[in-house]
């Protein structure tokens, strides 16, 4: 008896605390496996648009509905129940954390230097971009936080300039047939390109067949989103502003 009560004495605080843990730590890891390449390592969004502690839909705690109805944005991001309610409980917490600590990363935006941020853009922007071409007078442009997401996570192009960041694809089937052209929709089961001809061709997506190799003119910037420190991006935006 005295044992099993030592055992007990044991088990039960450990218990609790993986209750607690519970709580904080179980959203806190599902985050980061599934939603943090999108929304950012404690929510706080890549993008001022992906930023969940900006969106309404969180602050009022509607995550649980949001996230039932199947994701806003990207392909639905398959979710149990449990899993809903850990992150909806999590991204709370996040939320009364920000609140109270009264202060908020992204509402400052030009606090960085733009000295720093124009020797970054030459040694990182300055191949693809140039401050008295593509991108001249872009800080009149927008404002601050319109220019951050901008660069952050520039737009797809549509109509005329589509071209300037169209994706191309190359398809190869099991039998080596080659299908080249521009990548129009993808999904899990799904590929339609325009060739060439302008023509539409649509192909099933199996697991080894077809092999597909997509080049999106944008990758380098979504690579970037990984290797950025938050100086870095205030730096570069504060510079990018100065371009007036
Ligand atoms: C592939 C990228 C991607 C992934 C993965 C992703 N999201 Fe999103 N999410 C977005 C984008 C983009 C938006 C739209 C932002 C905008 O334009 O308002 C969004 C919007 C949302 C919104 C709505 C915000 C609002 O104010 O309407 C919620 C809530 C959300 N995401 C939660 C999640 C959660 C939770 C996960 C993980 C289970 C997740 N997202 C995974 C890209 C993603
Ligand atoms: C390897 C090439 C490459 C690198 C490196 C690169 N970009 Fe880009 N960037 C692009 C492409 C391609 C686009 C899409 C072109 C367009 O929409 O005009 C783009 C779009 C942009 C846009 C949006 C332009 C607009 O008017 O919508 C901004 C701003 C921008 N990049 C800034 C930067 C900054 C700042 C850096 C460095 C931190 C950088 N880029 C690094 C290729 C690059």
């Amino acid at each position: 008896m005295k044992r099993f009560l030592l055992v007990m004495a044991l088990v039960i605080p450990a218990l609790a605390r993986q209750d607690e843990r519970g709580l904080d730590e179980r959203g806190a890891e599902i985050f980061a496996a599934k939603c943090a390449g999108c929304h950012g390592g404690g929510a706080r969004g890549l993008t001022v648009e992906t930023d969940l502690m900006r969106s309404t839909a969180v602050r009022t705690d509607q995550t649980g509905p949001v996230l039932r109805a199947g994701h806003p944005k990207a392909n639905p991001v398959p979710l149990s129940e449990p899993e809903q309610a850990d992150i909806a409980a999590w991204l709370h917490a996040r939320v009364q954390a920000v609140a109270d600590r009264g202060k908020y990363p992204f509402l400052n935006i030009l606090t960085g230097d733009p000295k720093k941020g124009q020797a970054f853009f030459a040694a990182t922007c300055a191949r693809c971009h140039s401050v008295t071409g593509d991108l001249a007078g872009i800080g009149a442009k927008y404002d601050p936080s319109v220019l951050q997401s901008l660069w952050l996570s520039p737009r797809r192009r549509r109509g005329a300039e589509a071209v300037k960041t169209a994706r191309t694809v190359t398809v190869t089937s099991r039998d080596g047939r080659v299908v080249a052209g521009t990548l129009e929709r993808i999904d899990e089961f799904n590929l339609v390109l325009r060739d060439q001809d302008g023509k539409y061709r649509s192909f099933a997506l199996h697991d080894e067949e077809p092999k597909v190799e997509i080049h999106d003119p944008l990758q380098p910037h979504y690579d970037l989103y990984r290797v950025l420190r938050d100086t870095q991006i205030h730096d570069v935006t504060a510079y990018l502003a100065t371009l007036q």
